[in-house]
């Protein structure tokens, strides 16, 4: 199979798949090919994150994600800034280990992955038909890139 079919398989959101062939060790670069751009979640799991955030993340970050006193903005240029060039599991295991501050095992692992689909909504980052996984490893290679390729 080629690399060129792979990424179309993976493009075409047949993620399993292209996971599957991953072991074959000839997908790394079908994966690095995913971006935050390619609908790397789904509208309904945005959705679900957004009273999770509200609940457990609004009261340091803001309602409306623009940040507090002492807490960045989780929405615009530069949080988006920030994470360029790094990966979705990045951000994923950022939120795993320390967010929320002070008592990251109060909210799990799944909520933590339908908050950051919220979050990538707020960014304008579009939805897709598959939802953003709540394992690190399977996030590793969804690059987030500020700016559309
Ligand atoms: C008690 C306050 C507090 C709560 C609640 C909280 N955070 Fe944070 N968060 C912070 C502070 C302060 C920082 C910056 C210092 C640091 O990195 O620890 C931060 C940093 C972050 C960052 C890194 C921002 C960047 O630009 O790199 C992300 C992402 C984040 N928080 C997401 C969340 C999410 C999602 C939740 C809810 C699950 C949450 N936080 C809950 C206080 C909080």
């Amino acid at each position: 199979m080629t690399v060129t079919a792979l990424t179309t398989m993976v493009g075409s959101g047949l993620v399993v798949m292209g996971v599957a062939v991953y072991g074959t060790g000839t997908g790394v670069s079908a994966r690095q090919a995913q971006s935050v751009w390619d609908g790397v979640y789904t509208a309904e799991q945005a959705q679900r994150g957004e009273p999770l955030y509200q609940q457990s993340c609004a009261e340091c970050h803001g309602p409306d994600l623009s940040g507090g006193e002492m807490s960045p903005g989780l929405v615009g240029g530069e949080f988006v800034w920030n994470w360029n060039g790094l990966s979705v599991g990045d951000l994923f295991e950022r939120l795993r280990v320390s967010m929320p501050q002070g008592e990251p095992g109060s909210v799990s692992r799944q909520e933590k992955a339908d908050i950051l689909a919220f979050l990538l909504e707020a960014n304008d980052f579009p939805a897709g038909d598959t939802e953003l996984a709540n394992r690190t490893g399977r996030l590793a290679g969804i690059t987030f890139l500020a700016q559309q390729p």
